[in-house]
């Protein structure tokens, strides 16, 4: 089924105790392999640099010297097992964790030490591994609070400048209807989101990160709890934002069908550090991902043992 883009195209073309000792080979070897996965940049211009990033709370390193890099055109998958260190990496790039050292870039501009509304400003936007949306409202509604930044007028200025408060309402009335289309709502709109299945609720919570504008957009497990027919579904609405909107996408999921069927590039990662970046073939091949994650049903039939 085709929907209506126009609108949206405008704007973008387990927790676990501490490492055993000895986990991994020494740090040099490690960053070697961080740094030569950052220099395999995707193939069209890259849009967010993540370089030798290093995260602790006390006694848990979550994000070990890790590095990559996602271009302009790109779905690329975050996967490992639970307290891996995937959420982490999101809360750093979203400016809820400010990281001990590295270096975060969007566009070129730093991110490190940015407040989460200025990285959202900027143009990335996210959405969570539990649903965050406002159960008691409509649809609509909450599609509209992800519109809030894009509201020019101040209060007083809605007071004083009717015109420009009028049509910048409007304005984020049409982006929202875009998204309604989009992700195929019109029969949910008016229902307050609490009530609806969980896969639509999901489905909104995409629709809210949308309503941003975003310039690249975080997927936290978009498919966790889902049955088929709704994975399915929201796989086709992934799709549809790389390839229609053109917006690249970061996806951190633990259904392996779904990220080896779409993601361009995936990262696997393990007690904070990565194991392997490449395609999903490659990933499915490497012995180290299959031993620390995957498990050998998951080798791609021919591929190199
Ligand atoms: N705010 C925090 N305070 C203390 N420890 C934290 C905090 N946030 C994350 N951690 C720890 O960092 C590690 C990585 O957690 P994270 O949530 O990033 O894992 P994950 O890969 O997303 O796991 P899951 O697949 O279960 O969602 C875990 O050991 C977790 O307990
Ligand atoms: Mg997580």
């Amino acid at each position: 089924m085709s929907r209506p883009t126009s609108g949206l195209t405008s704007s973008a073309a387990s927790d676990r105790g501490e490492r055993p000792s000895g986990a991994d080979g020494p740090e040099s070897v490690q960053r070697t392999r961080n740094v030569a996965a950052t220099e395999e940049k995707a193939q069209s211009g890259t849009v967010l640099e993540f370089d030798d990033v290093r995260l602790s709370f006390a006694g848990v390193t979550a994000i070990d010297w890790v590095s990559f890099a996602v271009g302009s055109g790109e779905l690329f998958a975050i996967i490992g097992p639970n307290g891996a260190g995937k959420t982490s990496i999101f809360n750093v790039l979203s400016g809820v964790y400010r990281p001990q050292s590295g270096r975060v870039a969007f566009d070129g501009t730093d991110l490190i030490g940015k407040r989460p509304h200025v990285i959202a400003q900027l143009g990335i936007s996210r959405t969570f591994q539990n649903i965050e949306l406002f159960a008691n409202l409509t649809v609509v509604d909450n599609l509209m609070l992800g519109r809030h930044h894009h509201h020019t007028y101040g209060t007083l200025a809605a007071l004083a400048w009717l015109g420009r408060a009028r049509r910048s309402e409007l304005a984020n009335r049409a982006a929202v209807e875009d998204i309604v289309d989009f992700l195929e709502l019109e029969q949910w709109r008016r229902f307050p989101v609490g009530l609806l299945p969980y896969g639509v609720q999901k489905r909104v919570e995409l629709g809210r990160a949308l309503a941003m504008r975003p310039k690249l957009l975080l997927l936290d497990e978009p498919v966790a709890g889902m049955n088929l027919e709704e994975t399915e579904d929201m796989a086709r609405y992934i799709l549809d934002v790389r390839d229609e909107l053109g917006i690249p996408l970061v996806m951190v999921e633990h259904d392996m069908g779904l990220v080896m069927d779409l993601a361009d590039r995936v990262m696997v990662v393990d007690f904070g550090r990565p194991i392997c970046t490449g395609t999903p073939r490659e990933v499915q091949d490497n012995p180290d991902v299959i031993r620390a994650y995957l498990g050998e049903e998951h080798r791609t039939q021919g591929g190199a043992s």
